[in-house]
């Protein structure tokens, strides 16, 4: 099965991962719709392809979102609208709660109701919290540390259910974090990349913590891969490179990347999360198995194309931009 000529729907397609798999679905030929509120993603994302896409300026927990489905003939959905940042879920829970857990149940309740082919809960490695094992594969211990993890644990667990009480075709995939150009939030890469273009003195919180980091090209392209396979569906699959590298490891080769001489690191207590996950790496076998996907840029080029990416967009992320 392939997408071309599909009618295909991005929600947070406007976002960092969003905007790169709604350019990868424009290749495959799909009929691209576009559905975010702009809460953190941007125009400007998607300007290369603006022309391409047919743009839906709407809420995932709009109340009629199955007539937006209905009215645009949506034959797949990627549900990737989310507030994924997880220091501002400390302040603001009940946020993260209405629009990843309750916004997902809207979405996946307007695919029954328009009729919708398949759709992909887009999920996240933080529902395991640290891992008891590595690598991580899809029956890790659930142990979610933030309320944004919970947020999304309820969201795999309400798509589960509705897969099995009301037949919603739901795929669940579990990212691990992701990194790339048009980055929508100071997560730890690109906060070491804007750091290191100013100094060689580095402020970070918990250097020691292990991360998966894949590519977003490679991201993007996993979940359309996976929307391929109706034998996934009701089935949880985990996307990641399969190795971790600590923050002090990240912060040496961005260094090196960015010619820093004489790289210092001032680890700062307050930049320390209040319940942190210390190692996340995934296997991504059960996915490999069904698509024969693995990841095809490595760490470094991936790091170099972002650093590259920042360079030409004038030294500073979207957040640095007043
Ligand atoms: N970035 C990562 O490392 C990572 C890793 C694993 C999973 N994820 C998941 O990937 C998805 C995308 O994350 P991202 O990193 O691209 O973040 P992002 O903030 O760039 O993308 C989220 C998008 O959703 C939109 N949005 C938010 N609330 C909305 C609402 N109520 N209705 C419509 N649109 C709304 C935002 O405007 C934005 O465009 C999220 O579901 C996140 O949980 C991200």
């Amino acid at each position: 099965m392939n997408l071309a000529g599909k009618n295909v729907l991005v929600t947070g397609g406007a976002g960092f991962i969003g905007s790169e798999l709604v350019m990868q679905l424009i290749k495959e030929n799909a009929n691209v719709f576009v559905l975010d509120n702009f809460l953190s993603g941007s125009k400007e994302n998607l300007k290369e392809c603006e022309k391409d896409i047919t743009l839906i300026e709407a809420d995932i927990r709009d109340a009629k979102l199955a007539d937006i489905f209905t009215k645009n003939d949506i034959e797949y959905v990627f549900n990737l609208a989310a507030m994924p940042y997880i220091p501002e879920c400390y302040e603001k829970p009940a946020e993260f709660f209405a629009i990843n857990a309750v916004g997902a149940l809207n979405v996946m309740l307007a695919c029954k109701k328009a009729g919708v082919e398949r759709v992909m809960q887009y999920s996240t490695s933080e529902v395991y919290g640290s891992a008891q094992y590595v690598p991580m594969d899809e029956s890790h211990p659930i142990n979610p540390h933030s309320t944004y993890a919970v947020s999304k644990v309820a969201a795999d667990r309400l798509c589960f259910t509705l897969y099995h009480e009301q037949q919603v075709p739901v795929i669940i995939l579990r990212q691990f974090n992701v990194f790339g150009p048009r980055e929508t939030h100071p997560y730890v890469i690109p906060e070491i990349i804007s750091q290191l273009s100013k100094s060689n003195v580095l402020h970070l919180g918990n250097i020691e913590a292990k991360r998966d980091f894949t590519y977003v090209s490679d991201a993007a392209r996993a979940a359309i891969e996976l929307m391929k396979h109706k034998e996934a569906e009701g089935q949880v699959f985990n996307c990641g490179s399969g190795k971790s590298w600590s923050i002090k490891e990240i912060a040496e080769i961005t260094g090196e990347i960015m010619d820093v001489k004489d790289l210092k690191i001032v680890v700062e207590k307050q930049r320390l999360r209040p319940l942190d996950v210390q190692i996340l790496e995934a296997s991504y076998f059960k996915l490999f198995r069904l698509t024969g996907w693995k990841p095809e840029v490595s760490f470094e080029e991936g790091l170099r194309k972002t650093v590259e990416w920042f360079n030409a967009c004038g030294k500073r992320w979207p957040w640095e931009k007043g």
